[in-house]
């Protein structure tokens, strides 16, 4: 597929184009559109995204697949209060990253006590986190998952209350984008695929 130079005004005008198909389109970007062209932004706005715009985001990820339902991630959306004590356990240089993006939302998993329900709840809960992250994208904003140590360690679990049972996943960083970025490059299909007889 052609890079569009804004993929918001191509796939907007996409969508008029074919008003009234009954092809699904993810808000103003068509899924396949969206997923070529989200991309890792490390630079953000400076506005916090609304609580309603979260909080839509997040109930987008109620609908990630998961099995017996058992709906395992967490969100935590980071509040001022807690991103002090996120940079107090942080240190400097930490804490300077975390100031990036405007909005943070923590992605956490609750698994299941059955090891291989717990690992299907980690793998729902990967795909939560994508939601967010797509359907962001599809609305022009700008994501990134990180996954920093601190989150993984007792002082950055502690300053955000994520309790013992909970698995850390990912630190959605999220707000105005602010330039373009080029692709990654992937590696081609056939190198990860196998078509078995
Ligand atoms: C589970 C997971 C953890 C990640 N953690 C980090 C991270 O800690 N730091 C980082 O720079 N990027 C991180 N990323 C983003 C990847 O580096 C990024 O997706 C990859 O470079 C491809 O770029 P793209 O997202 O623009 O396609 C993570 C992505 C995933 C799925």
């Amino acid at each position: 597929m052609p890079a569009a130079a804004s993929p918001w005004e191509a796939s907007s005008s996409w969508v008029a184009a074919s008003a009234g198909s009954r092809r699904y389109t993810l808000d103003r970007m068509d899924v396949e559109t969206a997923i070529r062209t989200r991309r890792t932004h490390k630079a953000f706005g400076p506005e916090p995204l609304p609580r309603e715009q979260i909080d839509e985001l997040l109930e987008l990820a109620r609908w990630a697949p998961n099995h017996n339902l058992t709906a395992p991630w967490r969100f935590r959306v980071v509040g001022p209060r807690a991103l002090e004590r996120l940079k107090a356990a942080a240190g400097p240089e930490g804490a300077a990253k975390l100031d990036r993006a405007p909005t943070l939302v923590i992605v956490s998993c609750a698994p299941a006590g059955d090891p291989v329900q717990g690992e299907e709840d980690l793998h729902a809960t990967a795909v939560a986190a994508y939601i967010v992250l797509l359907a962001a994208h599809a609305r022009g904003l700008a994501g990134y998952w990180r996954t920093p140590g601190l989150l993984r360690e007792p002082a950055g679990r502690a300053a955000v209350a994520l309790p013992d049972g909970e698995r850390f996943v990912g630190l959605l960083h999220l707000g105005a984008l602010r330039q373009e970025k080029a692709a990654p490059e992937r590696p081609p299909v056939e190198q990860t695929t196998t078509y078995l007889d």
